[in-house]
């Protein structure tokens, strides 16, 4: 083992690792085939490893559905958006929905997963996810088996991370959807509510919201207060803005009220499906103000398409220095960009806190000072 590593109690010498299964969990984003051609191509020139992709997150390990993928195939993989595993946001090992005796129970099914890696020699699991896909990593690593981590998210919502890739080609996207509704909000002199992903960070509808001109930033950070929200689009009719434009955040909340749910979080702990904000708030501003409202949902166009420039490097970045962790024999670890170096950090503390909008850092006073409304009151705003 290399005297430069930094050892846990889940170090391993790498001169005993030949395969490594790579696998990506939960929602997908753009950038995720990047690191995968990254990490492979690593593997491969720099150590002579093998890599097995796995399919569909940890569903493929139970099913067994593993494709070995070399340097050949992933020629051009870094432009391609989603994941060519596939991956799955249901089916959590731990709690795994399993029949018995004609009912549909949840056992905690881990014991099956290290079976069936150790079965196919695979001898170290990187493991490419956000919160979820990680905590089912940190509990497979505290069974004994290696594992590394590399968090992806549009939501940009992990601590660990200063970004997470897929965040920067969601913010485009949703960038581009406000630039375009400009255009007919104005011809029309209406009100356009544009909700945008995130689930409970609001990161996306904030800085999107300040690079395409949104009048108004809706964010679950700052629970919101509709007759400051009304009160700003008047004033803007009133001095002759005969538009406003509206980003909102899907787990954005009024002050009084809760989330809205398209599906609520179930009894069992199951998550929600977060949606309807929007309607929400254009129905609020159309009977306030009398301003024609209408309402654009981004949804998964956000998580779609080619990663942007930004994503494909942070992503590659983090796909080959997944590899080097393990050819330095350090388990147990995240990827992660601080400031402009990637550094690592044990996926336990890493996945401890969610990384959410500081309701007064300098973004939202950015934010602020430009008069745009955040849904309180604004102190830069002299009012009469
Ligand atoms: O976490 C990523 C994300 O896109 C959230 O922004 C969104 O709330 C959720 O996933 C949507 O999940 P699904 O793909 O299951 O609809």
């Amino acid at each position: 083992m290399s005297k430069s590593v930094k050892k846990n109690k889940y170090s391993i010498d790498p001169e005993n690792v030949k395969r490594i299964g790579i696998l990506t969990g939960g929602g997908d984003c753009p950038g995720l085939n990047a690191v995968i051609r990254g990490f492979v191509r690593c593997c491969n020139k720099v150590y002579g490893w093998k890599v097995v992709g796995i399919k569909d997150g940890f569903d493929g390990i139970l099913s067994e559905d593993f494709m070995e993928i070399s340097t050949g195939d992933t020629r051009g993989l870094q432009v391609l958006g989603g994941t060519i595993l596939g991956t799955s946001n249901r089916g959590n090992p731990l709690q795994y929905p399993v029949e018995e005796d004609g009912i549909i129970v949840t056992r905690d099914v881990t014991d099956q997963i290290l079976k069936n890696l150790k079965k196919h020699k695979i001898d170290v699991l990187v493991s490419v996810g956000g919160d979820g896909t990680m905590k089912i990593a940190q509990s497979i690593l505290e069974k004994g088996f290696p594992v590394i981590g590399v968090p992806k998210t549009i939501d940009n919502d992990l601590g660990a991370t200063d970004v997470t890739f897929g965040y920067n080609s969601a913010l485009a996207c949703a960038t581009n959807a406000l630039d375009k509704l400009h255009t007919t909000a104005e011809s029309h002199h209406r009100a356009l509510v544009l909700e945008v992903m995130g689930r409970d960070c609001g990161w996306i509808a904030l800085e999107a919201g300040i690079a395409g001109g949104a009048d108004v930033i809706l964010i679950p950070e700052i629970p919101f207060d509709m007759d400051e929200v009304n009160r700003h689009i008047h004033e803007r009719k009133k001095s002759g803005s005969r538009f406003s434009i509206i980003a909102v955040a899907e787990g954005a909340f009024p002050a009084r009220d809760s989330k809205v749910y398209k599906k609520k979080p179930g009894p069992d702990g199951s998550p929600g499906k977060l949606g309807g904000i929007a309607d929400w708030v254009a129905d609020k501003i159309s009977f306030s103000t009398e301003i024609e409202t209408r309402v654009a949902v981004l949804g998964h166009l956000q998580r779609g398409g080619t990663p942007t420039t930004f994503d494909r490097v942070l992503a590659t970045r983090f796909g080959v220095e997944a590899a080097h962790l393990i050819g330095n024999g350090e388990i147990g670890k995240i990827v992660c960009l601080r400031g402009r170096e990637i550094k690592s950090y044990d996926i336990k503390s890493a996945i401890k806190d969610l990384k959410v909008v500081n309701p007064d850092g300098q973004t939202v006073r950015t934010a602020e000072a430009l008069g745009i409304c955040m849904g309180r009151e604004n102190k830069y705003e002299k009012r009469k």
